[in-house]
């Protein structure tokens, strides 16, 4: 193997662990940007000739450099210009980028500003949620899961009060509260008739006197409704204006808090973690134990999952001086450098211009490294090659192999594209970290032995830019990884040296490719170049049925046995083989989805009536139901009843997504939703991404393969309850602060009894309750994370 994937890897990405590797670091850190995959491997073309000759030894592998060196500064100029356009792709492109049009700083305040009206302006609406489905959701909660939407309630309100919001909302985005306190709850419940209380009072108040807790409510009525009046009201109340009310419910607080033995806050006792990753640390990728005792990391297994035995209940320590991010937009690009304070990279970056210090801020000019001259004018060449991929429309998500910072992920946003980036963890390089920081989706993964952990024929387009990935060694395992994951009829993206350069090494490449590809039945539907950029891409298509696997006059790659679920994904060993396609019109990849952006809204032509749907309905109707739902509680809970500034929120995560209804009714925010379909629920990632969302499969009883402080916003709907029969609550919820970017929020519909359970945990952390309401069986949170750290250390992790 020219390219040993060992030894590539080496060079690339070495670094976690040793100092020898110093060098390699540096090499990574140039490289960093888009690479990849385990076996990615830029091109050497990033490195600065300079940095090459130090690090030779490590990156030998690579081909010889090409020089964009001078570009690159060039290319700061052309951010200018792409800075002008942000859009969010979620949201509605035109709506959105209006506002951010300008971008130059001040523009910053005063996007905020006008977020911040925003909600003033919104009536409240309490949240209310959803009765009608609740049969389909309990069933789909489980199975066996309450049903808790039922018991919220129909009650709309009827009215909506502004008022309060502003000071609220004023304060809220502010800054950052001391996290460590907190108020005094008020109670506001307002039983009685009026009862309901309304989530936007609590909320309000909450944030006025900092905690609020909870109310009771045993009453009838539905999960909180906000009516002008009432809200008025409570904030009376509050002081006890209603001593009635105020003093039943606290004591019912009481009552609850004490018979629940494991709720008890003060029964946690929490701990900083003691990893030499520190503030970085991944449970799951940092697990020197475990990664010591590999026998090979050839093909990149040390960055791979290897999660502890015991899922750690430690808090990972705050770097120094954090701040709140940078709102999307503007974070596309700069972010605080005290949020991702990697030196080197910083360092090494800024002699390329990919990345640079100025002030407090990290910059990315011109859209990363592979294009020093401007990411969308590369994007805007790939449509010019291929019209059919017609960004936006025929493709809307897509897959980029060895990201990088994820600056190709960050400016398809601007053509409605949702982008999934990934590239292997590595300490030292932090690009990942750096993707989520700016906004950008992505996470930590590598090619490596295991399938992605996504289905069979959901991505429309998959890239790999500067892409150093040895696709055509062993049987093209790694490339028939791609090949099941691309959507009949889907393309493949590949800009590397051997497309556009004629070294012996690269033509070498280029030939194996060739052959590989044809015996694949790729097709390469063309070949061209950016020269603007200075990188030539090939383009491939996969087939859309079986023909071509059936002439081929030899069964290599081989189709793989018909027992190979091509949807099993989850800790599944790669296998160099090929799935059939699909045969039939009625089954899933037989035809292309709509274009989008109908296909968010549309029901799968797959999905029909003889098929039985999660909530028990028939599959069509049990789709249409759930985001007829979450649509109501969205717009009438979360946007506007639960007084979460929504400008200040970006990074998304259901963690346990059924359709991915509450990420499509979330089109209008300029957030991207990671749709989290867990091991243990009915796999219905494959229609999530049909409607033109994205997301992944997990085990929330291990951490998730993504940095600490990435999201701001985490949702959780009967996942809990499901989960603590598997696993510690503690832990997963310890996984939750992790990923939480402090005053991130987490929402959660559950059972009461785990409601009360993570309310005392979030408490006993030091968090804001915002919101908590249960009704019968049923119960809503929504809290606040903090700055709070403990300050005792582990004994080790
Ligand atoms: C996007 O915004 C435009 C103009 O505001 C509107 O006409 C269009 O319907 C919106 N599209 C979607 C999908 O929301
Ligand atoms: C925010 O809260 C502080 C104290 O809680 C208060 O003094 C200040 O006036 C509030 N700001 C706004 C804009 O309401
Ligand atoms: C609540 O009452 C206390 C004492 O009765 C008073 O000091 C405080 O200002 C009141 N708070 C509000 C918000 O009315
Ligand atoms: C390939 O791309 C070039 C532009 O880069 C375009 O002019 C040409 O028509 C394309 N060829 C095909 C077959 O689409
Ligand atoms: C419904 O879907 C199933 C599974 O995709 C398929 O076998 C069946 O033919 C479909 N029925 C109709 C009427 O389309
Ligand atoms: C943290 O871990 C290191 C290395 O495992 C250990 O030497 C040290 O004692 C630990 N610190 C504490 C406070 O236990």
């Amino acid at each position: 193997m020219a390219f040993g994937r060992g030894a590539k890897m080496d060079g690339r990405r070495p670094s976690s662990s040793s100092s020898s590797f110093c060098t390699t670091t540096t090499v990574v850190v140039f490289v960093a940007l888009c690479l990849v995959g385990a076996w990615m491997m830029t091109s050497s073309t990033v490195f600065p000739l300079e940095i090459s000759s130090n690090k030779k030894s490590v990156v030998k592998q690579q081909p010889a450099p090409v020089n964009f060196g001078a570009s690159e500064d060039a290319a700061s100029g052309n951010a200018g210009e792409s800075s002008g356009k942000f859009e969010d792709t979620d949201n509605n492109d035109t709506t959105v980028p209006e506002e951010s049009n300008n971008k130059e700083a001040p523009e910053e305040e005063k996007f905020t500003e006008n977020m911040a009206e925003k909600p003033e302006e919104k009536e409240q609406e309490p949240p209310r949620e959803r009765e009608e489905n609740k049969d389909m959701f309990d069933d789909a909660n489980g199975k066996s899961e309450g049903r808790s939407d039922d018991v919220k309630n129909d009650n709309d309100d009827g009215d909506k009060s502004e008022e309060k919001k502003d000071d609220e909302i004023t304060n809220e985005s502010g800054d950052e509260k001391p996290d460590g306190e907190r108020k005094d709850d008020r109670e506001e419940k307002s039983e009685g008739d009026a009862t309901q209380e309304e989530q936007p009072q609590i909320e309000e108040k909450v944030e006025e006197s900092g905690e609020k807790k909870e109310q009771s409510s045993n009453s009838n009525e539905v999960f909180p409704d906000g009516a002008e009046s009432e809200l008025l009201k409570e904030s009376n109340t509050q002081n006890g204006s209603f001593p009635t009310q105020a003093a039943e419910s606290k004591n019912e607080k009481e009552v609850r808090a004490s018979s629940k033995s494991s709720g008890d806050e003060s029964s946690y006792s929490w701990k900083l973690c003691n990893s030499s990753a520190s503030t970085d640390y991944i449970p799951c990728l940092d697990n020197e134990k475990a990664i010591k005792k590999l026998r090979s990391t050839k093909h990149y297994e040390h960055r791979e999952r290897h999660c502890p035995e015991e899922p750690p209940t430690c808090l990972v320590p705050l770097p120094e001086g954090y701040k709140r991010p940078i709102e999307w937009p503007k974070s596309r690009d700069k972010v605080w450098y005290s949020n991702v304070p990697h030196t080197r990279l910083a360092e090494y970056k800024g002699h390329q211009n990919w990345v640079k210090v100025s002030g407090d801020y990290l910059l990315f000019p011109g859209g990363g490294t592979q294009f020093k001259n401007g990411a969308l004018h590369y994007i805007d060449t790939i449509q010019q090659a291929l019209p059919n991929i017609a960004w936006g429309k025929r493709s809307r998500v897509i897959l980029d192999v060895g990201c990088g910072v994820a600056s190709f992920g960050g400016y398809m946003f601007d053509r409605d594209v949702l982008t999934m980036s990934f590239a292997p963890k590595d300490e030292h390089e932090a690009q990942v970290q750096f993707a989520l920081e700016r906004g950008i989706p992505a996470i930590s993964a590598v090619m490596g032995t295991k399938r992605l952990p996504y289905p069979s024929r959901v991505f429309d387009v998959i890239h790999c830019a500067r892409c150093r990935v040895p696709w055509h060694i062993e049987g093209g395992m790694l490339l028939l990884e791609l090949n099941r994951l691309l959507r009949p009829g889907g393309y493949f993206v590949w800009s590397a040296t051997p497309v556009y350069q004629k070294l012996p090494e690269d033509v070498e490449i280029w030939n194996a490719m060739s052959a590989l590809t044809k015996s694949m039945c790729w097709k390469m539907v063309n070949k061209t170049k950016d020269k603007l950029n200075q990188v030539g891409m090939a383009i491939y298509q996969k087939p859309m049925d079986n023909n071509c696997y059936e002439k081929r006059s030899e069964n290599n790659p081989p189709l793989c046995k018909d027992s190979d679920d091509a949807d099993a994904a989850w800790n599944v060993p790669l296998e160099a083989c090929m799935h059939k396609l699909p045969a039939g019109p009625t089954v899933r990849g037989a035809k292309w989805p709509e274009s989008w952006p109908q296909r968010l809204e549309k029901t799968p032509f797959w999905l029909n009536g003889s098929q039985v749907g999660v909530y028990g309905k028939p599959a069509n109707e049990d789709f249409e139901a759930d985001n007829a739902h979450w649509k109501r509680v969205v717009s009438k809970s979360y946007v506007n009843g639960m007084g979460i500034d929504w400008s200040k929120v970006r990074n998304v995560m259901d963690m346990r997504a059924v359709y991915g209804g509450f990420a499509a009714a979330l089109r209008d925010q300029k957030v991207w939703v990671m749709n989290i379909v867990p091991i243990d629920s009915p796999d219905t990632l494959p229609i999530i991404y049909e409607r033109g969302l994205f997301g992944m499969y997990h085990d929330w009883c291990e951490s998730f393969s993504t940095y600490p402080r990435t999201y701001d916003l985490l949702h959780a709907d009967h996942l809990f309850s499901k989960l603590k029969k598997r696993c510690k609550l503690m832990a997963v919820f310890a996984e939750v602060d992790r990923v939480l970017r402090p005053q991130g929020k987490l929402i959660v519909r559950d059972t009461a009894d785990t409601i009360n359970e993570l309310e005392s945990m979030a408490k006993s952390l030091k968090w804001e309750v915002r919101m908590t309401y249960t009704k019968g069986n049923e119960g809503l949170l929504c809290v606040e994370k903090s700055m709070w750290r403990p300050k005792e250390l582990e004994a080790s992790t």
